[in-house]
């Protein structure tokens, strides 16, 4: 089910949707992003980590040599990336995502790699970019 379908024309309207986004979220939500590479998947991160209240000096980059990072705000976020997994679907079993959702907000990148392996229900965005600035963001509750 389609919530919403927004455009954004730049990396800080990006930042601003996934602020806004960030209010809806309660400990226990899943965010599942996909969409190619550079389409803005680690912008729409550093916008929820602001939306949650974690320190700015808290820059938020893709967790390149971890596959997790852990961000403290006024709801804990997991920042989760599987690009680098090989069989991300079996994989994702030994990450501990429902420990993480005890007790945080886990938002996870290239998530279409999990297949059916995560935790329903979650909120699935797809970004998906339309010209060189601008992305369009298909947000779905999938039950
Ligand atoms: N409207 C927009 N929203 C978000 N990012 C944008 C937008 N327009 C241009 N950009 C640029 O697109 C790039 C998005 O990079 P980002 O690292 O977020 O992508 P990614 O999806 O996380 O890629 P990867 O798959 O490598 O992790 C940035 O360089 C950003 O400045
Ligand atoms: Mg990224």
């Amino acid at each position: 089910m389609i919530v919403e379908e927004i455009t954004t024309t730049s990396q800080d309207e990006t930042i601003a949707l996934a602020e806004r986004f960030a209010k809806r979220l309660n400990q226990g939500d899943c965010v599942a992003l996909t969409g190619q590479l550079g389409s803005g998947k680690t912008v729409f991160v550093r916008g929820l980590a602001r939306g949650l209240g974690v320190a700015d000096d808290r820059i938020v980059c893709s967790p390149t040599f971890v596959l997790v990072r852990q961000y403290e705000g006024k709801i804990r976020l997991y920042h989760v990336d599987l690009y680098r997994l090989n069989d991300a679907a079996a994989e994702i079993e030994h990450l501990g995502l429902e420990e993480m959702l005890d007790d945080g907000i886990v938002v996870i990148e290239w998530a279409d790699k999990a297949d059916d392996a995560l935790p329903k229900p979650y909120w699935q965005i797809e970004i998906i970019p339309t010209d060189l600035t601008t992305r369009k963001f298909i947000v779905k509750r999938i039950e």
